[in-house]
């Protein structure tokens, strides 16, 4: 559809979806799940207005600021910058979209334009992106890019690509999306686990909780968060470390909840110090009931080798039939370059779905 006279402001965070502004937050909420659908060409990457109206509120770890474009009064894209606030404290990330029929017209580089003028205006000078593309593209070395690790590539002439290099983005990262389809996988995940622990021995033991951790692990279990950020292969983003505490996790806890959502976590522990050494994260929406997200997997440096990685992940999945019936598929991403992640991905059953470029603009 052709547009002449769109408009770009920022979107005020409603009060709450009823007040005064949430129809337009409404609006763009179904814009970002319009586009996930017209990408992938279904609705695994769904997220109600509601999912996403909590993941905006402001808290003291990051700030989420959001521009909308309209046509007349109709959102037809919109471009989001969340900037961290205790970590990271010269970076931001960014999103744009914009709706399919509204594309090709500028709009999409207009808005990635609020989003580095706002950068600028508060002293960020590291923008991170991520853009997706569902597998089977044509990866023949002419059509791809391939980041300085080598590992990975991702098409060369498409739309993000295009706006990306166009903006002065370098490709930082490929991460893989895999899913794996729970009714094959879970007979295979049983025998895994049990090899799995008959290796890492008597000195670890499994622990789990769903939604909320127990008091007396919260602090060892914000350490492992916090762990993530340095020791998950980054490519070469300039990813400084986090700074996680129990506030932290608490903060994130009561944040899915709010949304509707809800966490299954193992966690090991290694007895003969009493310490966590490794954890796993599911994440589960209740109104996508067939979708899981695997999330964070962690088994800290000296512990690994004992095979707890995929004890972890393979004894998580056996417990989803039972948490969440209507669950069939799982999604993760990895890095490209994280061979020990993927490999005990693959044996449990994950195949590409996707791949995600990690973009990077400093200076
Ligand atoms: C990426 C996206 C936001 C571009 O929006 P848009 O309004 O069509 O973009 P613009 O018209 O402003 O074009 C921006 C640049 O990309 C180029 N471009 C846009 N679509 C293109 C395509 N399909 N193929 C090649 N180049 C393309 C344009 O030519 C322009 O480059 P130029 O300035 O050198 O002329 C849009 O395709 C989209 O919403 N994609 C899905 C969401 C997504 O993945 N967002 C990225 C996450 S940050």
């Amino acid at each position: 559809m052709k547009t002449t006279a769109t408009t770009i402001e920022v979107l005020t965070r409603p009060a709450s979806l009823d007040h005064a502004g949430g129809a337009d937050f409404v609006a763009a909420a179904e814009l970002s799940n319009l586009v996930e659908r017209v990408l992938w060409g279904n609705d695994d990457h769904y997220y109600s207005p509601q999912a996403r109206y909590e993941s905006s509120q402001p808290n003291d770890y990051e700030e989420r600021v959001m521009f909308v474009a309209r046509d007349g009064v109709v959102v037809v894209g919109k471009a989001v910058i969340d900037i961290p606030l205790i970590d990271n404290l010269g970076t931001c990330y960014v999103f744009v979209a914009v709706h399919p029929d509204y594309r090709r017209q500028g709009i999409g580089a207009r808005l990635y334009r609020a989003l580095e003028d706002h950068a600028r205006e508060i002293g960020r000078t590291i923008i991170m992106a991520w853009t997706d593309e569902p597998a089977g593209f044509d990866a023949s070395p002419a059509n791809v890019m391939v980041p300085a690790t080598g590992a990975g590539a991702f098409p060369r002439h498409c739309a993000t690509t295009a706006l990306a290099l166009r903006n002065g983005f370098q490709l930082a990262q490929i991460d893989r999306c895999s899913v794996l389809l729970l009714d094959r996988s879970l007979p295979r995940a049983d025998a895994l686990a049990r090899t799995a622990q008959k290796t890492a021995g008597q000195d670890y033991e499994l622990v789990h909780w769903r939604d909320r951790c127990p008091e007396d692990l919260v602090e060892q279990y914000a350490l492992l968060r916090q762990t993530m950020s340095t020791d998950v292969p980054m490519g070469d983003l300039d990813w400084e470390e986090e700074v996680w505490d129990a506030a932290r996790i608490r903060e994130g806890e009561d944040r899915l909840l709010r949304s509707g959502g809800h966490s299954l976590v193992r966690a090991v522990r290694h007895c003969p110090t009493g310490l966590l050494a490794g954890h796993t994260i599911l994440e589960y929406q209740p109104e996508k009931p067939e979708v899981v997200s695997q999330d964070d997997t962690l088994v800290l440096r000296n512990h690994r080798g004992h095979r707890l990685g995929m004890w972890l992940k393979a004894a998580n999945l056996l417990s989803v039939p039972s948490v969440w019936p209507e669950a069939q598929r799982v999604y993760t991403w990895n890095a490209e370059e994280n061979a020990h992640m993927l490999a005990v991905n693959v044996e449990l059953g994950f195949v590409p779905a996707g791949y995600t470029a990690a973009w990077q603009k400093k200076g």
